[in-house]
């Protein structure tokens, strides 16, 4: 598997752990004010970031790019910020905002590359020779 796939499913398991620990204190004090910040983990962190993890490993030659430790640094550091001040936001403490705001288009761009590795080096990721069968 790519290195850049690896890192992705580790970097995925961490906000599942991260997604599902929100939830659970959600549950066990009923207070379900962090919702916010529980659905990004998870959607964001866990699933978002396996699918990123996933199509690499389906395109070895595209995880091979620069461009995809680049999206993979831009899209994990907004996130890694958003869910935390999204958290603490979602307590009250409205300073969190801008960070909020800031964080989100962060990872808006790091979405916005991983376009631009979906719909280019096409050409790359095509000419590997399949394994011969034995
Ligand atoms: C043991 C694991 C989990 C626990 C204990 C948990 C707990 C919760 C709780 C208590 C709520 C608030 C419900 C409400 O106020 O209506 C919630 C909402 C939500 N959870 Fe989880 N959750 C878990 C896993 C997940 C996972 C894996 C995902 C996504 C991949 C997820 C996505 C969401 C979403 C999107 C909402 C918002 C739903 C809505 O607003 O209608 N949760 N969860």
């Amino acid at each position: 598997m790519p290195r850049i796939a690896k890192l992705y499913f580790k970097t995925a398991i961490i906000f599942l752990i991260v997604g599902i620990g929100i939830g659970l204190n959600m549950a066990i004090t009923r207070d379900h004010s962090v919702i916010g910040a529980h659905a990004h983990a998870n959607l964001l962190g866990w699933v978002t970031m396996a699918i990123f993890g996933g199509y690499h490993a389906l395109n070895p030659r595209k995880a091979e790019r620069r461009l995809a430790m680049v999206q993979y640094v831009v899209y994990t550091v907004g996130v890694a910020v958003l869910v935390p001040a999204l958290y603490l936001m979602l307590l009250g403490n409205m300073a969190m905002e801008p960070v909020v705001a800031a964080a989100s288009i962060v990872t808006f761009i790091g979405v916005l590359l991983f376009a631009v590795i979906i719909f280019t080096g096409e050409q790359a990721a095509t000419t590997i020779s399949p394994a011969p069968f034995r």
